[in-house]
């Protein structure tokens, strides 16, 4: 495993970064569209696609966590040093809050009693976890999804700054299609 910085990001970094993006914008729509279920019952498709999506979505992340740091990406030369230090910090709190929301949505979702049915066959035992923790873990959740709609904000703002304003070639090492 090398750790020498490459200059570029890889096709498969580039392919797991645009299905996160696209699978994200799956995942806010089912989740501001969860259908509420009763303490017990099952829960609805809408329920099972946004947990079965989540999971996904943390599995991706855990896999680009990983790699940052096996095979990590130097920085353009031509950035300001507080404009890299600001990207790196994004970057790992981007990733970060895809593992967290999952872990505190599995939380909640055991909680809320309903049979969630994850990729259509395995179903999330239920239990009960403390009043308190799972109280937390709701929370957790709720505000995290904005706070992750927010770093997502400035993320994409940042990256049509560089394209459009700045010109350098930051976008180019993150587009599938590099001329
Ligand atoms: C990156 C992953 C995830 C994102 C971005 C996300 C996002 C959201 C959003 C935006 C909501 C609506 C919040 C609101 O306005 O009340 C929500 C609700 C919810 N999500 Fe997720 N979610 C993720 C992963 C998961 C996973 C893996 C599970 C369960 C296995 C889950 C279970 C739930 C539940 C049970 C609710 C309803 C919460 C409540 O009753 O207040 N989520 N999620
Ligand atoms: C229109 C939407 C988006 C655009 C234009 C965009 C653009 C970019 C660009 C240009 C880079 C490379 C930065 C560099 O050279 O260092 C990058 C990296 C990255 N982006 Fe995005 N992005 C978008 C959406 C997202 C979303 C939704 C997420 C996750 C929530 C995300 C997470 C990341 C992460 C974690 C990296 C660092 C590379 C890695 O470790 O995989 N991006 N993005």
């Amino acid at each position: 495993m090398s750790t020498a910085p490459t200059q570029s990001y890889s096709p498969a970094a580039i392919f797991v970064h645009w299905l996160v993006a696209a699978l994200l914008v799956l995942q806010y729509l089912a989740g501001w569209n969860l259908d509420g279920h009763d303490a017990g019952a099952p829960a609805g498709p809408i329920s099972n696609l946004h947990a079965s999506l989540g999971l996904t979505i943390a599995a991706l992340a855990l896999y680009r966590l990983v790699r940052r740091f096996t095979r990590p990406v130097a920085q353009l030369p031509n950035i300001a040093r507080w404009q890299q230090q600001a990207a790196e910090a994004t970057h790992l709190a981007l990733l970060l809050m895809l593992i967290v929301m999952p872990v505190a949505g599995v939380v909640t979702a055991l909680n809320e009693g309903g049979a969630f049915v994850l990729f259509g066959f395995v179903s999330l035992p239920l239990m009960t976890p403390s009043e308190g923790l799972a109280d937390l873990m709701e929370e957790t959740h709720e505000i995290g999804a904005t706070i992750l709609l927010g770093l997502i904000g400035l993320h994409v703002v940042a990256a049509l700054y560089h394209q459009f304003i700045l010109g350098d070639g930051v976008m180019k090492r993150m587009l599938p299609f590099r001329r």
